[in-house]
């Protein structure tokens, strides 16, 4: 199988073939992701909450995305990888930007970088990393690494105001060069019109079904995350894991494990 490259996933939109996205942090699981048909990894700066327990993703540094960039990438035969560039990597200036993108294709592996936020702000940094031959992913919506100035994690584009500020942010990022556009939390409405106007796909994460694709972060599906009503779990790893991590202190406690089957001669 061809790998899925920033350009392919643009051709999936005329075709209409829905794409299938999923946030991941390491070697293993990207390993089975990669196996299942996951056309996308995106190693998410969602890692500062769901992997290292921060309350948002400020903290996290381009080291951390470097780290976690490179197992994912080193897992992948197929599927597309995406790194998310970490708050005040690419919001500084455009030399930094495309320094900093430049680390998670270079060290990390990446064929694509992520940033949050419309081209009237970040316009300069996305033709700064796309004219070193980067592809760039668009983020609006809900944008996490703006959580203070948003005031809370909430659905964005309710008033006409807001949803006509979407749209323009939308037509933008399409004429900045972004090859792809991630919608988090907005209207299913919103996403759909903003899904019919622009030619690049859009992957949308709380925003319906109308999208080109959709992204899940990887602890949201196996029950490892906090509950959002636009996620599903579709394995209750959590429980799982629980129910071993019993098990064995259970069984060290009472002298079940190891037996002479686990020992050596
Ligand atoms: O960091 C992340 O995982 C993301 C997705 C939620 C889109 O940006």
């Amino acid at each position: 199988m061809a790998r899925v490259t920033a350009v392919s996933l643009r051709d999936r939109k005329k075709a209409g073939d829905k794409i299938a996205v999923l946030t991941a942090y390491d070697y293993p699981t990207a390993r089975l992701m990669d196996d299942a048909g996951v056309d996308a990894l995106l190693v998410g700066d969602s890692c500062g909450m769901v992997v290292m327990g921060h309350s948002n993703t400020l903290p996290v540094t381009m080291d951390h995305m470097v780290y976690h960039t490179s197992m994912v990438s080193r897992a992948t035969k197929n599927a597309l990888v995406i790194g998310d560039l970490p708050f005040l990597s690419y919001q500084i200036g455009p030399d930094e930007a495309l320094r900093n993108a430049g680390r998670l294709v270079t060290e990390g592996g990446a064929q694509s970088v992520k940033l949050e936020g419309p081209a009237s702000k970040f316009g300069p940094a996305i033709t700064a990393i796309l004219n070193a031959g980067i592809p760039v992913m668009g983020h609006i919506g809900l944008t996490p690494q703006s959580i203070h100035q948003i005031g809370g994690y909430k659905v964005q584009g309710r008033d006409a105001d807001g949803k006509k500020r979407l749209m323009e942010e939308a037509r933008g990022l399409e004429e900045a060069g972004c090859f792809a556009l991630v919608l988090e939390c907005i209207p299913s409405a919103l996403a759909a019109e903003i899904t019919a106007q622009v030619s690049i796909p859009t992957i949308g994460i709380g925003a319906g079904p109308d999208c080109d694709g959709q992204v899940l972060v990887m602890h949201d599906l196996i029950g490892m995350g906090k509950y959002t009503k636009f996620a599903k779990v579709y394995c209750d790893v959590s429980a799982m894991l629980s129910k071993a991590f019993a098990s064995y202190v259970e069984e060290v406690k009472s002298g079940a494990f190891p037996t002479k089957g686990h020992s050596f001669e």
